[in-house]
C-alpha cells in the first residue's frame, strides 16, 4: 500500500517539474513515506528523521516532509521535530505538489492531516479518487517490491525541484510489466492491535469501471501482471443499480482484458463473505493466479476474540480447507503476531499447531508492539515480556521454515514459469553471473521467488525455469 502510494506521489511531482535525485545531499526536498504499523518501523523514521537535521546544517533550505500514517498519528508532534518543514497525511496527499512548492517558495512549516480521519467527506473521496485515476496508470509500475505490498514500509524519496530530466529515476526501481492497482482505501474492522482504521480512515471501495479502466490502461502499455489491493481485498463491494460487484466479479471483468495475463490480490481477511465465489473465479480463470495471502494471526480462540477478529482457529483451518478443495495446488501465505496481552504458553502452542496444520508457503511473523490509541493499547497491557516474545517468534519461525522448506523441495527437477522481475538483488553463490547471463529473479503465479540466469532482455517476461536446488523461501533454477 505504502509502495503504492510513494509511487502515486512520484508520478505527481514528475508531472509537477520535480525530479529524483541520486544522493538526499542533492536533494532540495526530501519526503520520507511512513508506515505505523509496527513501532519499529516509526523509530526508523525518527533516526532517518535525525541523520537529516544533521545534514540540513549545511543545507538550512532543504525541505523535509513527512507523509503517510505516521504523519496522520502524530500530526503537529511530528512538526515539532527540528528537521520536519511538512506533516501530510494519506488522505492529503494528492495535494502534496502544491504543498511542497508552497513549502520551498515560503521556508513555512505545513501541517496537512484530516482532524476525524473516521469522518472523511465525500469530496475529499472524490479527490483521492481522481489522484489515482490520474497518476496510477503508470506510476504503479514505478516500484520495486521485493515483499507484498501489504506490508507496509518506509520509503524515502529525495526531490530536486529542478526539471532535469537526465537525473529522473523515477522508473529506477520499476519492475516492468507489473503493476498494483487499488481496489480500496482504509479499513472498518478493527482488530484490538492494529492502528490501521486510525491512520487511514473508514473502508472505502473504488468504483468498479475505474478500477477495470485502469487496468486496461495498464495493459496498453504492456502490464502483464496486475496485483488488486486492500486491506480486505476480498470483502470489496460495490453497488451499482441493483447489482453488488464483489472481488470476484472485479477479477472476471479484468480477466477478459487479453494483455493481462495474471491476476493477483492481497490481503484478504478470513472470512465467508464471497470466499466460495473468489475461489470459483480461481479456479475457472487461468488468469487469477493460486495464491492467496490470509493472516490468521493467531491459532488461539481466546487470543483471536481479544483481537477482535471474527472466526475461530477451526473455522479459520475449513476455510484452508476449502480453498484447497476447490483450487488444487493453491498456494496460502500468512501473518502471525506473537506475544499479544494474555498470550499464554497453551495459547501460543495453539498457533503453533495452527502454523503446522495450515502449512503456509511462507508467513509473516511478528512481536505485538501495542499501538497508540488502539483497542488493545487502550483496554489490555502488554503481559507478554520482551524475552518471551522473542522465543516464541524464534520458535514460530523455525516451524514455519521447516514447512516452507518441505514444500519447496516439491518443486524440485519441475518446470516452473516465472514472470521476470529483472536482475536479483541479492547475489547468491550458487548460481554464479555473467554481464551477458546476470542473476534474475521472478515469481511463480503461486508467488514463489525463483532466481536462475538468464539475459537481462527477459526482465518483464515470462520464462520457463527447471528447479534445481531449493531454500526455504526461494527456488534456484536453470532457463529452459
Ligand atoms: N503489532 C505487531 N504486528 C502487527 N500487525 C499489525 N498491527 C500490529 C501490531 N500492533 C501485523 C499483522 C498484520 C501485518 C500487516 O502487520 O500481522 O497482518
Ligand atoms: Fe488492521 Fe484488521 Fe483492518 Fe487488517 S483487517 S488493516 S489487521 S484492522
Amino acid at each position: 500500500m505504502n509502495k503504492l502510494d510513494t509511487a502515486l506521489v512520484n508520478s505527481a511531482l514528475k508531472e509537477a517539474g520535480f525530479s529524483l535525485t541520486a544522493s538526499v545531499k542533492d536533494a532540495d526536498a526530501v519526503l520520507i513515506n511512513t508506515c505505523s504499523v509496527r513501532e519499529h518501523a516509526e523509530q526508523r523514521v525518527f533516526s532517518h528523521l535525525g541523520h537529516l537535521k544533521h545534514i540540513k546544517k549545511s543545507r538550512p533550505d532543504m525541505v523535509v516532509g513527512v507523509i503517510g500514517c505516521m504523519a496522520q498519528r502524530l500530526g503537529d508532534k511530528l512538526l515539532e521535530h527540528d528537521a520536519v518543514n511538512i506533516v501530510c497525511g494519506p488522505t492529503q496527499i494528492p495535494q502534496i505538489a502544491d504543498i511542497l512548492k508552497e513549502t520551498l517558495e515560503k521556508k513555512q512549516k505545513r501541517l496537512a492531516i484530516t482532524e476525524k480521519i473516521r469522518e472523511t467527506t465525500e469530496t475529499q473521496n472524490q479527490v483521492l479518487e481522481e489522484f489515482e485515476s490520474a497518476y496510477g496508470i503508470e506510476s504503479s509500475t514505478n516500484f520495486h517490491s521485493s515483499t507484498t505490498p501489504s506490508q507496509c514500509q518506509r520509503d524515502k524519496t529525495r526531490y530536486h525541484h529542478k526539471l532535469r530530466q537526465s537525473s529522473l529515476k523515477i522508473g529506477a526501481g520499476k519492475i516492468p510489466s507489473q503493476a498494483f492497482v487499488r481496489a480500496m482505501r482504509g479499513c472498518n474492522n478493527f482488530c484490538a492491535y492494529c492502528i490501521v482504521p486510525y491512520v487511514r480512515g473508514p473502508e472505502v471501495c473504488r468504483p468498479p469501471e475505474a478500477i477495470i479502466e485502469q487496468i486496461k490502461k495498464l495493459a496498453s502499455q504492456g502490464v502483464k501482471q496486475v496485483t488488486l489491493l486492500g486491506q480486505t481485498v476480498n470483502s470489496y463491494k460495490y453497488k451499482i443499480g441493483n447489482r453488488t460487484w464483489s472481488l470476484a466479479d472485479l477479477l472476471d471483468a479484468a480477466s477478459d482484458i487479453d494483455a493481462i495475463e495474471w491476476l493477483k490480490f492481497v490481503t484478504s481477511y478470513p472470512s465467508e463473505e464471497f470466499f466460495d465465489e473468489i475461489l470459483q473465479v480461481m479456479a475457472d480463470s487461468p488468469k487469477v493466479c493460486n495464491y492467496l495471502h490470509l493472516p490468521a494471526q493467531s491459532g488461539s480462540d481466546k487470543i483471536l476474540r481479544a483481537m477482535n477478529r471474527h472466526y475461530s482457529a477451526a473455522s479459520y483451518l475449513e476455510l484452508l480447507d476449502r480453498a484447497r478443495a476447490a483450487v488444487p495446488g493453491i498456494a496460502v501465505a500468512g501473518d502471525f503476531i506473537v506475544g499479544f496481552p494474555g498470550e499464554t504458553e497453551d495459547d501460543f502452542n495453539d498457533t503453533v499447531e495452527l502454523a503446522k496444520k495450515a502449512r503456509y508457503k511462507n508467513a509473516f511473523i511478528f512481536k505485538y508492539s501495542p499501538r497508540p490509541g488502539t483497542i488493545a493499547d487502550k483496554r489490555l497491557q502488554d503481559t507478554v515480556p520482551a524475552e518471551v516474545k522473542q522465543k516464541r517468534i524464534a520458535e514460530l519461525l523455525d516451524v514455519q521454515e521447516k514447512i516452507s522448506d518441505q514444500l519447496s523441495r516439491d518443486f524440485l527437477d519441475k518446470e516452473v514459469k516465472v514472470l521476470v522481475e529483472g536482475l536479483s538483488k541479492k547475489s547468491h553463490r550458487n548460481i554464479a553471473g555473467s554481464s551477458d547471463n546476470p542473476q534474475l529473479v521472478g515469481r511463480t503465479e503461486t508467488d514463489y521467488i525463483v532466481v536462475f540466469n538468464g539475459p537481462m532482455s527477459l526482465a518483464g517476461q515470462f520464462a520457463k525455469v527447471k528447479i534445481i536446488k531449493t531454500s526455504p523461501l526461494t527456488l534456484f533454477g536453470e532457463l529452459i
